[in-house]
């Protein structure tokens, strides 16, 4: 392994991210920690309502206005969150960069592709060039790149909007993207197209990806590392394939069984792990996963378990430590 595969580039230390409503703090992430290596894809999972977001959105330095952070976002060794407005601007589109689950909202109607492409490159003090956003079109595999510089969103396809995304994420070369559900919105077959390019990217440039979706069984063919999140905690994190080996926490074992049951899971999964996440103004004390948890213990009603290491994989549990 070469020097710059062993140092970090993201770090994000007991990073909570709350509301006030009625005099108290709902907390929507919750002293959540995790890293990131130059080039590795990190997938996080969880169901809808769990934080991910969130997550992403603080990272990228645009949280919702009336949210309050604490702890630290260590980009390359800078802590994000006591960056200024300009500093920040100067990475966000950079350094780093996002994609959305909704390509028709994140693209202006009223432009072209390629010249709202372009205007990331002067953004950032580069040259509005169109032969490298051609470029960049080409190399996202959108056919006919040269006339589709001059499309409106509206005239593409869902999948061929992303891809614009996805060249339009890339043209700073980032170290790091963070893809946020961006398949969601398309078709299976279309869907695999665009994840095989992400990896594709991210192998080639050797960018850093968090990757966010709600299926567990989707990011195994191409996770290095996948963090487990629930109501606002991550609850389990592992190299992947030491995940999917050896999953510990009951809400990972629960979503693996679910997405066992047919590939069409988001429906079955419900049915498989009873009862839904619980809203910020309802969580329950203790572990938020212990209303729903087959293996439930007293403590987990009271206390929210403290995170155990076992090499890289850590599991915040109560029964899986006793076992
Ligand atoms: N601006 C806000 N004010 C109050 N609560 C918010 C705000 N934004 C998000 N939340 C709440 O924070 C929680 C986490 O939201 P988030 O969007 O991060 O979930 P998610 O895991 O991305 O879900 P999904 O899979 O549906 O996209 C939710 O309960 C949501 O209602
Ligand atoms: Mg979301």
């Amino acid at each position: 392994m070469c020097a710059s595969e062993t140092e970090t580039l993201l770090r994000v230390e007991a990073l909570s991210v709350a509301f006030a409503s009625l005099g108290r703090s709902l907390y929507a992430v919750r002293d959540l920690s995790l890293s990131l290596r130059p080039g590795e894809i990190l997938a996080l999972v969880g169901e809808s309502g769990c934080g991910k977001s969130l997550l992403a959105r603080a990272i990228l330095g645009l949280p919702p206005e009336n949210a309050k952070l604490e702890g630290q976002i260590l980009f390359q060794q800078r802590d994000l969150l006591r960056l200024s407005e300009a500093e920040l601007r100067s990475i966000r589109g950079r350094q780093i960069s996002m994609i959305f689950q909704e390509p028709m909202t994140a693209l202006n109607p009223v432009l072209t592709c390629g010249h709202q492409a372009a205007e990331i490159l002067t953004a950032h003090g580069q040259e509005h060039s169109r032969a490298r956003v051609i470029e960049m079109f080409t190399q996202v595999g959108i056919p006919e790149a040269q006339s589709r510089y001059d499309s409106y969103p509206h005239q593409l396809s869902g999948g061929m909007r992303q891809r614009v995304l996805i060249a339009m994420s890339l043209l700073c070369d980032p170290l790091l993207l963070l893809a946020d559900e961006p398949t969601t919105a398309l078709d299976v077959t279309i869907s695999r197209q665009i994840l095989a390019l992400l990896v594709r990217e991210s192998r080639l440039r050797h960018m850093a990806v968090l990757f966010i979706s709600h299926d567990l069984r989707t990011v195994e063919t191409f996770a290095d590392s996948v963090g487990v999140m629930y109501a606002g905690h991550l609850v389990e994190s592992a190299p992947a394939a030491q995940l999917f080996a050896h999953p510990c926490h009951p809400y990972t074992q629960g979503l693996l069984n679910a997405s066992r049951v047919t590939p069409q899971a988001s429906q079955k999964r419900l049915l498989t792990i009873p009862g839904v996440v619980p809203t910020l103004a309802a969580m329950p004390p203790g572990c938020p996963f212990a209303p729903r948890c087959p293996r439930v213990l007293d403590i987990c009603r009271e206390h929210f378990p403290p995170p155990t290491r076992l090499a890289d994989h850590t599991v915040a549990c109560f029964a899986q430590a006793r076992a």
